[in-house]
């Protein structure tokens, strides 16, 4: 049986926090280690520059995500993780797919779309201000990532879903232009993975601002789990462990009977503060020997760039085949051959 090809990326822009272990970085690892998977993860460094111009945040992120990976026991052997930027064949190939992509395709992209409605909620007349061209096309880039390496499954967040469709299309398009070179990916929604909520409640997401570090040192841990806002039920009235946020996240790490035991817990009016004593020492126990390595890691940081770099080194031995391919694909090519 071959192998499914199994890619993401992640995109340079912050820090990793425990939605985004608990919701794409912990499956992906489990994934890494499934000898019947070829997973490609790649830190999505040109992407973040669609949104960042502050270049000590995208080297900053770059490292965070690459030692976070790492120390939680990605399995580099199995997994080919890369720089997009180490595989400058993925923008030769962003160029090709542009010239097969309809520019309407493109104006329906959300993103783009969300700034525009942003634009004129404003009672701005330019509806493209502030609007680079890099987020009106960003599609193409992420189509380039997945079509590269012929991935037949892109494990995504449900905001993603959309670009996979896309990536889908315009695959399609250059095949029947081109004749067939892409394999059309599929998205994959983790069902069995939660959606976490931040100290506000709120889903935990860097745009809300209200993100748990995942490897926030033990005191900023412990303080931010108590930041986390509760209800003002008294110790000794049973609460409700739907919709709480301690709760979804004490869920997300702990087993099936511990969290029974805990909802026991809520039946039986535990103080709020108990509850997050709890869970601050739980998760505490569970994420601090991927912690140390990952301050290891940040230390020495030559260690991670070989990484990256062997994994470039694994991903250009598809890539550079797969442009030639392409590119003869569409006439270009050296003279008489
Ligand atoms: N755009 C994705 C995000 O913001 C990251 C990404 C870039 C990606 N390239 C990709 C995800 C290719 C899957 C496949 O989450």
């Amino acid at each position: 049986m071959s192998k499914a090809t199994v890619l993401t990326g992640i995109t340079t822009t912050g820090t990793p926090h425990l939605g985004n272990y608990v919701g794409a970085i912990r499956p992906a690892i489990e994934s890494s280690r499934d000898e019947n998977m070829a997973p490609f993860y790649f830190l999505a460094d040109y992407h973040a520059l669609i949104k960042c111009q502050d270049p000590a945040i995208v080297r900053q992120s770059s490292l965070e995500i690459a030692a976070t990976w790492l120390a939680l026991g990605l399995d580099t052997s199995n997994a080919v993780f890369y720089r997009q930027s180490d595989v400058p064949e993925i923008m030769e190939l962003t160029w090709i797919l542009t010239c097969v992509t309809a520019k309407g395709l493109m104006n329906r992209a959300h993103a783009y779309k969300a700034a525009v409605a942003e634009n004129e909620e404003s009672s701005e007349n330019d509806p493209d201000k502030g609007i680079n061209l890099g987020l009106f096309s960003y599609p193409v880039l992420m189509a380039a990532d997945i079509l590269m390496f012929n991935a037949h499954k892109v494990p995504v967040g449900k905001d993603q879903i959309q670009h996979i469709e896309m990536a889908r299309d315009i695959a399609g398009r250059f095949n029947h232009i081109y004749g067939e070179q892409f394999v059309l990916p599929e998205a994959v929604i983790g069902d069995n993975t939660a959606t976490l909520s931040g100290l506000d409640g709120r889903k935990m997401s860097k745009s809300y601002n209200n993100t748990i570090p995942l490897f926030a040192p033990e005191k900023r841990m412990r303080k931010l789990i108590n930041k986390i806002k509760t209800n003002s039920l008294e110790p000794g009235q049973p609460k409700d462990p739907e919709g709480c946020t301690l709760f979804s996240i004490y869920k997300a790490f702990a087993s099936t009977s511990e969290v029974e035991a805990m909802r026991q817990n809520y039946a039986n009016g535990i103080a709020w503060g108990e509850v997050k004593k709890h869970l601050f020492e739980y998760i505490n126990e569970q994420l601090a020997p991927a912690r140390e390595r990952y301050e290891a890691l940040i230390q020495a940081p030559e260690h991670i760039e070989q990484q990256l770099l062997e994994g470039a080194k694994k991903a250009r031995a598809i890539s550079v085949p797969m442009l030639q391919k392409v590119r003869t694909a569409t006439g270009i090519q050296p003279i008489g051959s």
